[in-house]
This record gives C-alpha cells, sequence and structure tokens, in this order.
C-alpha cells in the first residue's frame, strides 16, 4: 500500500512539474511592440546583437504609418550627399529641426538625431534600399530628404527593405498579437500581456521591452481629447495609430510629454486624407486660394503653413505644379491614378476647372514665375525657388490634415523611458513616434524616418544589454 501511495505522489509530482513547464510563461530577452520602421529596426539591432526577439504587432501586416511615409527621409553626410558634392553640415541641419521645431525640442534628442541621420541612411542603403534621390521638404536649407530615385515614396521602400531582414534574420514576428499590458514588478518592467489573432491570451516575460508602438493620429477620439482645436480634421495616419503606449503605461509613474503638440500637415486631401506629399512644393509647387490667389511662403514651417491655408476662404486651396514637377516625383502619378488632379492644358483652363477668378490667377502665376527668373519671392519671401511654371497645369484640392503626434513617452539618449523623476524605467525602451521632445513644436519634415531609424537602432542596440 505504502508503495502505491508513494508511485501515486510521483506521477503527480512529475505530472504536476510537465503542467507547470506547459504553463510558464514564454521568456525572451527583448520584446519589442510594434512593427513599423522605429520597431523593426529596434527588432535587427537586438537580434544582431545576439539576443533573442520577440516581435508583437497588431496589425495585420508590418510598416504602420512608416508604409505611408512619402516625401522622404533627412540625413546629413550619408553617402548619397556626399556623392553629390553637396555642402551640409551638422550644425545646419540641427539649426533647421530646431527652427522648425521653434526652439522646443530636447536638444540633446535632436542633436542624436541629427549625428546619427548619416549612419541611419547608409544601413538602409547597405540592406539594398534606394534612397538615391535627394530633395528639399519645407523649412530646410539644403537637399538632404532622400527617396528613391524617381521621386518614389520613401516609406514602402524602407519597410520593404526592413522586412527583408527580419526574414533573413529569422526574427520572430508575431502579426495580429496585440499587446494588452506591461506586466511590472516594482516598478521594473519584466513582460506583457498579449491578445493573440484567436483571442487567446498569454505572457512574455523579457530583459526588455521596446514600445514602438507609434502615435495617436489615427484615433481621432484620442487626437481632440488633447488637442480640442482638431475637432473635424481628416487624418493621415492609420486606423491602427490609436497611441497605444498612453493605455501601457496608464499604470506605471510616468508623465506623458507634449500630448497636445499635434502636427497638421499642410496638403491632404479632404474626403479620404491623402497625403499630399510636401516634395511636390519642395519641387516647385505652389498653392493659390479659392480666390485665384497666391497668398503665402509654401516652404513655411507646417504649423504656420496650415494655420495660413485655415484662414483662406472656406479653408481650402488648391496646389498646383506642371509637367516637370509631376515627372520628377513618380508619387505624384499615384495622386493622378487616385484621379485626385485636375488637369488643364493653360490657365485659363485652369482657372475655368478651379472657379476662380482668370485675372488672380494669371497674376499669381506669372508673378511668381517672374520672382523664379528673378531669384527672390518679393511677396511672400520664399527661399527656394526651383522652376517657373509652365502648361500642362495639374492641381489638387487640399487642407490641413492631422499628421504626426510630437509628443508621448519621454526617453534618454539610450531610448530608456524616464519616470516623474527623469530617472529610467527598468527593462522599459521607446522610440519612434510613441515618444516626446524630439520635434519640439512642430516637426521638421523628413524627419520622421530618421527619428524611427536612429531611435529604433538605439533602442535595439541598449534594451537587454543596459539591464543586465
Ligand atoms: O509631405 C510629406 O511627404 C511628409 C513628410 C513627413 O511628414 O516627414
Amino acid at each position: 500500500m505504502r508503495k502505491i501511495i508513494v508511485g501515486m505522489a510521483i506521477i503527480f509530482a512529475i505530472f504536476g512539474g510537465i503542467v507547470m513547464f506547459l504553463e510558464r510563461p514564454e521568456r525572451t530577452d527583448v520584446i519589442v511592440i510594434g512593427a513599423g520602421a522605429s520597431g523593426i529596426s529596434a527588432a535587427i539591432e537586438a537580434k544582431q546583437a545576439g539576443l533573442s526577439v520577440v516581435l508583437l504587432e497588431k496589425m495585420p501586416r508590418i510598416g504602420g504609418n512608416s508604409q505611408r511615409a512619402t516625401g522622404g527621409m533627412n540625413a546629413v553626410n550619408s553617402v548619397v550627399q556626399e556623392n553629390d558634392g553637396l555642402v551640409d553640415s551638422e550644425s545646419l541641419f540641427l539649426a533647421d529641426t530646431l527652427a522648425a521645431g521653434h526652439y522646443q525640442n530636447d536638444r540633446k534628442l535632436a542633436n542624436l538625431l541629427v549625428e546619427k541621420s548619416g549612419e541611419a541612411v547608409n544601413w538602409l542603403i547597405g540592406f539594398g534600399a534606394d534612397l538615391t534621390d535627394l530633395g528639399r521638404l519645407a523649412g530646410h536649407r539644403v537637399d538632404r530628404t532622400h527617396r528613391p530615385s524617381g521621386g518614389a515614396p520613401v516609406g514602402s521602400e524602407v519597410v520593404r527593405v526592413l522586412g527583408e531582414q527580419l526574414v533573413r534574420l529569422g526574427i520572430n514576428l508575431r502579426v495580429e498579437n496585440k499587446v494588452i499590458q506591461l506586466i511590472d514588478e516594482d516598478n521594473r518592467v519584466t513582460g506583457v500581456l498579449v491578445r493573440n489573432e484567436e483571442g487567446r491570451e498569454y505572457e512574455i516575460m523579457a530583459d526588455a521591452v521596446v514600445i514602438a508602438s507609434g502615435g495617436f493620429g489615427g484615433s481621432a477620439e484620442r487626437f481632440v481629447f488633447y488637442n480640442p482645436d482638431l475637432k473635424g480634421f481628416k487624418t493621415t495616419n492609420h486606423a491602427g495609430a490609436t497611441g497605444d503606449y498612453i493605455d501601457l503605461v496608464a499604470d506605471l509613474p510616468i508623465d506623458l510629454i507634449d500630448m497636445e503638440k499635434i502636427q497638421a500637415h499642410p496638403t491632404v486631401e479632404p474626403h479620404f486624407g491623402i497625403l499630399i506629399t510636401e516634395a511636390i512644393r519642395g519641387n516647385g509647387g505652389i498653392l493659390i486660394n479659392m480666390d485665384g490667389n497666391r497668398f503665402t511662403d509654401e516652404m513655411a514651417f507646417r504649423d504656420v503653413l496650415s494655420e495660413e491655408m485655415r484662414q483662406q476662404p472656406m479653408g481650402k486651396n488648391f496646389l498646383i505644379f506642371d509637367e516637370s514637377i509631376r515627372n520628377g516625383l513618380s508619387a505624384a502619378d499615384a495622386y493622378i491614378d487616385m484621379n485626385l488632379v485636375m488637369e488643364a492644358t493653360s490657365i485659363s483652363e485652369l482657372a475655368q476647372i478651379l472657379d476662380v477668378d482668370l485675372v488672380d490667377l494669371t497674376r499669381s502665376i506669372e508673378r511668381y514665375n517672374g520672382f523664379v527668373a528673378g531669384g527672390s519671392d518679393e511677396e511672400f519671401h520664399r527661399r527656394d525657388l526651383p522652376i517657373q511654371l509652365t502648361a500642362p497645369f495639374f492641381a489638387i484640392l487640399v487642407q490641413p490634415g492631422v499628421h504626426y503626434c510630437m509628443g508621448g513617452l519621454p526617453i534618454n539618449e539610450s531610448a530608456q523611458v524616464l519616470d516623474r523623476d527623469g530617472v529610467p524605467i527598468q527593462g522599459l525602451f521607446a522610440c519612434g513616434e510613441a515618444t516626446g521632445g524630439i520635434h519640439g513644436n512642430n516637426r521638421l519634415g523628413g524627419n520622421s524616418m530618421t527619428d524611427a531609424i536612429v531611435f529604433g537602432r538605439i533602442a535595439g542596440q541598449t534594451a537587454g544589454v543596459v539591464n543586465k
């Protein structure tokens, strides 16, 4: 009898052990939340450092808002800029970034963004990215915005090469797996609770968790909550940009920063919220109001320009460009394919199609062309005057739309998330649009992809190492 009892005890112990083993949460070195450009960059760096990584994406595919990025990625001293012989410098790029941010940027972070920007572009080129077309977006004094040849959108190219690296490195990517909670003990983050595509919840424990879940520009409820002036605005963001980090850190001693600082992009198609890239203006496009008048420096900082555009009759305006601009930017062809573009063979036809005053429209275009010829915009002081506009003309109806969240999680230069006292929360890192401070009051166009890659890489390099 005694033997039977001992035997049964052993069997129960073994069985219990197996059950416990099966139920033991999964473990990895690094968890990355969000598979946009910043999250993938973090995952790649951590994996290359020899760490085990799980990359969790709540949407069915990778890319996030990065996939939608169009105008380009800023960098100084990239191989492309060097081959072009362009005269630029870190101090000039930093000055443009700070001026756009109205000097409210976190200087150390902005400095790091600039310092590591060339390396970031070279890193992507090393993966096979085509970033050879150099252009200029608003607020820059030098051509430093990198995009694929022919002026194709930057985001799909960057996500393409990063996605290839995920496969090459065998990174454990799980789409449709949403992180619903951070697990923490004594203010140290130790893992996450995940809900998978079937609704099953499971835990993963880790030395480091990197939040790269993006901003909240895809949630009208959230952007209006933080900035009620944006009620009624369309958004350029994808539906998954719902600010998940806000809920994830709600129980941690963290003060989110600059949450009301939300960028309205000046040129957004008013019905579907499609971003009409600033590169069209950068390559020479102009803005005309509903009366047929040019009214501003088209390359003014986004916040300034968006406000001016809202003040124009009916709050809507036309972006005008010509064949040479279209030929230099394949992004423009995409707008034509989407039926967003009106075409005219002459100024009078353009006036008719847009239903604006012919005399005012003619004067506006001819005056602007005269400024280009003379090298100086006597009316609105636009700095960069690339080309005279000639028929045939193209026009797109535009209005400002929500585009980018400057606020978010406070981080330090190692991408560690900081608590209320400025002390790093152990085990918690963040990068990309989920973070705040880098861009001050207003992000310089082309700096979001740079931010994503630079700070994504830093997060991946430091996560899993710093807290060991
Ligand atoms: O207009 C654009 O292509 C947007 C660029 C950006 O937000 O960086």
